[in-house]
């Protein structure tokens, strides 16, 4: 995927551009550019690298008080500066930033060569300002705008500036558009984090909508031009969430965030303990048979978690990549709930998934963070995971709020659907979850994960093994170990380390035995089995726990209910791989190859 932004207003738009990009970045970051426009034609200013780098290479900011801005992460073509946004036409009248994949842009650059057309880069973007310029001969600009998005096939944000025009004009199919409504200017942006620092007043465009913005005005349209009303929305998220702050990275700043995004999720959802889930009320279940979770990534090791607490009410339950639904999905009818957990709500595989899961019947609901996504849009109902807003592209506090979401959901589907069973100890669970956020805080404060992160860095690979709810935690603890750090990370239930993996144990390979609830006597036991072949241990457990003495190292997971010790073990291993990739230097927060969120198949 990749991050647009537009900005109109009365004085230069540049700088806002700029900023908004690195708000941005965590979408994509392999190329960077801005065009602005100033009643001298299209300025373009682009380059390969990170919008650091696009900075750097500007000498003067350009003067122009319309202007667009694109961040990438290559879809069509190598990341270089005849392949970063934005785009134009052979003229460089049109000026063209797009996230999203237009299909049919073969086709069409034929079409529009034999015409005479000049194409300089390798992108399917490269058709529109091509396209809309061909149009204008014919057309107004914005009746141009119109026929060209007409003829894409595929999904699209786009915004185009046109020379000598004071205007911005931008259309959605299939990838998302916000549009920030400040006091002085005008945004279009892929992310509220855009321009949080100018306003929170926000419309999330729908597909099918054309806006066009003028310094003092904008209008949003059908495809047929007909005037359209959306709703505007206050984002209730601080500028100051979507920076820094004191920490050197994100990502830090996000593990670090926990308690409060935990309480956050929690907050007014546990009552007497009884779960309130204020958009799904007592009763909201009452006509589901079986649930499947769809999910990738991080997300879907969230999903697994939140699976094991519903499987154990009695409720039939499937967890699928999304990316394998179609081969991976038993039979669906409209006693299936099909629950898309996705933090952004934009993953491709994750929303197509649901798509066709509603084709068949199901009824869907988004466990989401993103208000007003794609997902949480098409979706019968959404609950939001209130985690503020992610931009390292590892997820982190994402993850816990994710499955803390989903085991209240669990809750509330144990209770409403009518053959399935509360399980015995749910007060004694959720009176235990609201001290969750103080328990991830002792950990922050008394971690000795850097410490163990020096002592093990030289190793040739790192296995994570964990049995029940220990077994997502492990699979997680690998997916952020390997994302950060490029060290070769895999997590295993623990019986399966000796169906396969322990031939790859050696004395350089350190196994992280997560011992937090699950049959942990089969985890201590395998542990030992790669430990007999030279491997040190490294317990994941409560201070108390047998594997503890087995051990060579100990991260501490604060005594609590079995249901939350593994989010607790989660965030040891969250820091493990932070500070490990620190040691190693890597680019912690954009990690290489990588984006936020992936939306294309
Ligand atoms: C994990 O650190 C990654 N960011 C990735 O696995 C992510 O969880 C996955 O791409 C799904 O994203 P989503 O939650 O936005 O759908």
């Amino acid at each position: 995927m990749c991050g647009i932004i537009a900005r109109i207003g009365s004085d230069d738009a540049a700088d806002t551009l700029l900023t908004g990009l690195e708000n941005l970045e965590y979408r994509g970051y392999d190329s960077a550019g801005i065009a602005v426009q100033n009643g001298s034609g299209v300025k373009v200013h682009k380059t390969s690298g990170e919008v650091s780098d696009l900075k750097s290479k500007l000498n003067y900011l350009p003067t122009g008080n319309v202007g667009i801005g694109h961040t990438r992460w290559s879809t069509h073509g190598p990341p270089t500066e005849e392949n970063a946004h934005p785009h134009t036409d052979s003229a460089g009248d049109v000026a063209v930033v797009h996230n999203g994949v237009i299909d049919n842009y073969a086709e069409l650059r034929t079409e529009l060569a034999e015409k005479g057309h000049v194409f300089r880069s390798d992108t399917d973007t490269e058709v529109i300002p091509h396209l809309i310029n061909e149009y204008r001969e014919e057309l107004p600009t914005e009746a141009a705008v119109r026929k060209a998005v007409e003829t894409l096939e595929g999904s699209y944000a786009i915004a185009a500036i046109v020379e000598d025009e004071d205007r911005v004009y931008a259309a959605r199919k299939g990838s998302p558009l916000v549009l920030g409504l400040g006091t002085d200017d005008w945004f279009l942006a892929s992310d509220v984090p855009a321009f949080l620092d100018y306003t929170d007043e926000v419309i999330y465009l729908e597909d099918g909508d054309v806006v066009v913005l003028e310094p003092d005005a904008y209008e949003i349209t059908d495809l047929e031009g007909e005037p359209v009303h959306r709703e505007t929305d206050t984002v209730d998220w601080d500028p100051e969430d979507a920076g820094k702050g004191e920490y050197a990275h994100y990502m830090k700043k996000e593990i670090h965030g926990q308690p409060t995004s935990l309480a956050n999720t929690i907050e007014g959802r546990v009552e007497d303990g009884e779960v309130d889930l204020e958009s799904l009320p007592a009763g909201s279940f009452t006509d589901v048979d079986e649930v499947q979770f769809v999910a990738c990534g991080t997300s879907y090791h969230a999903a697994l978690y939140g699976a094991q607490l519903l499987k154990a009410s009695g409720i039939r339950t499937e967890v699928i990549r999304a990316s394998e639904y179609d081969s991976a999905s038993g039979p669906v009818d409209e006693g299936t709930l099909t629950i898309a957990v996705t933090q952004s709500g934009e993953t491709a595989d994750t929303l197509q998934a649901v798509r066709k899961a509603a084709e068949r019947g199901a009824r869907t609901l988004a466990v989401t963070n993103v208000v007003g996504s794609t997902i949480a849009r098409e979706s019968d109902d959404a609950m939001y995971i209130r985690a503020g807003p992610e931009v390292g592209v590892a997820a982190t506090k994402t993850f816990s709020s994710q499955a803390v979401s989903l085991a209240l959901v669990s809750q509330r589907l144990a209770a409403d659907v009518p053959h399935a069973d509360q399980v015995d100890d749910v007060e004694a669970m959720l009176e235990s979850l609201t001290d969750l956020p103080e328990q991830v805080e002792e950990i922050l404060e008394t971690t000795d994960a850097e410490r163990l992160a020096k002592q093990y860095i030289d190793s040739d690979a790192f296995f994570f093994i964990g049995n029940g709810l220990g077994h997502p935690v492990a699979l997680e603890g690998a997916l952020k170990f390997k994302e950060i750090t490029y060290e070769h990370a895999e997590g295993f239930a623990s019986g399966q380390l000796k169906h396969g993996p322990l031939a790859l144990v050696t004395e350089r390979t350190p196994v992280f035995a997560v011992c937090t609830g699950g049959d942990d006597g089969k985890t201590k036991t395998n542990a030992i089995e790669a430990q007999t072949r030279g491997a040190s241990i490294v317990a994941v457990s409560p201070d108390d726990h047998p594997v503890v003495d087995a051990a060579e190292a100990h991260l501490s997971v604060p005594d609590t209910h079995p249901v939350w010790a593994g989010l607790l073990a989660n965030v040891q291993l969250q820091l493990v791989s932070y500070y490990a990739a620190d040691l190693l230097d890597r680019p912690i927060d954009k990690p290489r190859n990588l984006a936020k969120s992936v939306t294309v198949e």
